[in-house]
Order: structure tokens, then C-alpha cells, then sequence
């Protein structure tokens, strides 16, 4: 099957579909189900975690779908209390038992939790676990700018990848400029707010719908694409999952994508990475 999703070279040559399913709240008893509908849906990237419970019902659609290991792309998380690095060496490999790989795509550290100020040894586990070869590229999430340089400045090593909130109302432009001057490229979470702004509302997106005859979920989702984001909406549903996947028959305008991003409130739905330890 030929996909329209485009790929991004990450820092280290690791090519990534810029589009993904993610799985954060996804019910671990429902999860099998679920991912085996956003593969038949197309997706080919999917982004799980440690502490969303759920590593196994990714393994089991990923096993079910009878695709070859190298058409998938497959992201985990070491989660917060791993960051000693034995733990995270037997953490990956708990992940790896669960999803019933032998490697995945992409670890990231979870959140840098700073009070703690062991997200330096967690950064060096990742590279170590790189080098081992259970997984094929290395980056973290939550970490602010300061803590990126830090993480440069005490290996050498640049993270390919920086996961953090972002959608319309919180546009993260000054870290998105920190990113393209280290190499690395900017995951956002929560693309559509999570659900719980009003996002769908907004003059510019709903303009922008009506001018392409699209839904607001798929301009928000096409913005994310059009100003470089790699991104994974989640959905339980179907019809939402193949919505969030058809993306590739229209283009936002110069004009379009830039009164989306004037939309920027600095307002998250989600927790300050300070306040998460
Ligand atoms: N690194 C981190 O700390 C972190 C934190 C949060 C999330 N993430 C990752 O990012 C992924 C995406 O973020 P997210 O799940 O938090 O939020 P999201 O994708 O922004 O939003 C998901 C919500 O939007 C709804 N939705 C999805 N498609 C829709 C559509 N076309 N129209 C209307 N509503 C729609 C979903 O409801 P239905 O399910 O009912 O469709 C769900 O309530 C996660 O799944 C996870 O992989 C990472």
C-alpha cells in the first residue's frame, strides 16, 4: 500500500511518517481493537508509552496486522521513576517484551522531572539503549530549552526529537526556534487541545474549513503538517481515525496557516514539565 504521509529525515538519518496515532487514554482492554483500526485506517506510526498501560494491545495489533516490521514505526516511553540507568536498561526491555519487538523506533525519556535532576542519566541510558540496539533513534519529551542545551553540553549527543504540548492556542514558537537551531524536530502532543479547548470554533480554522471543505479537526491537523510538526492525534472512533488521516487533498494557504498560528494564547490543557516529578 502507498501512503500520501510524508517522512521526515530526523538528526541521526531516521526517516519517521510526520503522521502517527497516538494512544495516551486509550483503554488498555480496548486497545488491541483500536490500533488494528488505525492500521487498517493507514497509519504506519504509533506512539505509546510505559505508563499508558497499553504497550500490550499495540504489540497484539501489531502482530495481528501481519505487516512487516520495517513498514512500522513505533514510539515508547521510559516513564519518570526509570530515570536511574539499570532501571531504564530493564525498563526498555519491559516495554520491548510487552509490544513483542525486538527494537522500536523511537524511545524518548517521558518528562525531565527536574526536581529530581536526573534527566541527564536518563538522556545518557537512551544512548546507551541506542547503542545496544533496542532502538534506532533516541529523543525525549516535555524538556524546555534550557534543559535540551544541557543535555548537548554534558554528551555531545542531540536528542532527534522533542514531544511536547502544542496545538493552535499554545504554538510553542520560541522553543520551536530553539529545536531547528539544534537539529531536532518538534513533536507536538495534544495537537487538537486534547478536546478540551475551543479550538474547533475559532474564526480561522473554521474559515479555513468551510474555504476547503474540511472539518476543523483536519485544518488544525494540516497546520500541525504544513509548519513542520510531527504529529499523532488519538481517537477511539473510526470515523475520527480515517478523518485525522486524510489530510493530503488540500493545502492551508500562507495566509490561512498564519491567522492559525496568531491563535497562540500560551494557554496549555496540560501539566507545566516543572510541575511534573
Ligand atoms: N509526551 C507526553 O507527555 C504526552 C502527553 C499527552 C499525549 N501524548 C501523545 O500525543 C498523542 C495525542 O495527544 P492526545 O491524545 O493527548 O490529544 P489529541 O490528539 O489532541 O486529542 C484527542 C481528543 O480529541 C478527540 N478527537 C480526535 N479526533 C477528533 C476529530 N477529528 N474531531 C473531533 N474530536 C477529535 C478525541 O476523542 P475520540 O477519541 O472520542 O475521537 C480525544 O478526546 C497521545 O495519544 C499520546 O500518544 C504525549
Amino acid at each position: 500500500m502507498t501512503s500520501d504521509v510524508p517522512t521526515i529525515t530526523l538528526n541521526d538519518g531516521i526517516e519517521i511518517p510526520q503522521l502517527g496515532f497516538g494512544v495516551f487514554k486509550v483503554d488498555p482492554a480496548e486497545t488491541e481493537r483500536i490500533v488494528t483500526d488505525a492500521l487498517e485506517a493507514g497509519y504506519r506510526h504509533i506512539d505509546t508509552a510505559a505508563i499508558y498501560g497499553n504497550e500490550e494491545g499495540v504489540g497484539a495489533a501489531i502482530a495481528k496486522s501481519g505487516l512487516a516490521r520495517d513498514e512500522l514505526f513505533v514510539t515508547t516511553k521510559l516513564w519518570n521513576d526509570r530515570h536511574q540507568k539499570d532501571s531504564a536498561h530493564a525498563a526498555i526491555d519491559e516495554s520491548l517484551a510487552k509490544l513483542g519487538l525486538e527494537h522500536v523506533d523511537l524511545y524518548l525519556t517521558h518528562w525531565p522531572t527536574p526536581a529530581k535532576k536526573d534527566y541527564v542519566e536518563a538522556w545518557e541510558a537512551l544512548l546507551e539503549i541506542k547503542e545496544a540496539g533496542k532502538t534506532r533513534s533516541v529523543g525525549v519529551s516535555n524538556h524546555q530549552i534550557a534543559q535540551l542545551d544541557e543535555l548537548v553540553a554534558a554528551t555531545g549527543q542531540t536528542p532527534s526529537v522533542n514531544q511536547v504540548e502544542l496545538h493552535p492556542a499554545f504554538s510553542q514558537l520560541e522553543l520551536r526556534i530553539h529545536h531547528q537551531k539544534l537539529g531536532i524536530h518538534t513533536e507536538a502532543w495534544g495537537p487538537l487541545g486534547q478536546g478540551k479547548y475551543d479550538l474547533f470554533d475559532r474564526g480561522p480554522i473554521v474559515e479555513a474549513a468551510e474555504a476547503h471543505g474540511v472539518t476543523p479537526a483536519q485544518v488544525v491537523l494540516r497546520w500541525h503538517l504544513q509548519i513542520g510538526n510531527i504529529v499523532f492525534p488519538k481517537s477511539n472512533s473510526k470515523h475520527r481515525m480515517v478523518e485525522n488521516f486524510d489530510l493530503f487533498g488540500f493545502e492551508l494557504s500562507a495566509g490561512e496557516t498564519a491567522a492559525i498560528s496568531l491563535l497562540d494564547e500560551n494557554k496549555r490543557v496540560g501539566s507545566h514539565p516543572d510541575d511534573v516529578n
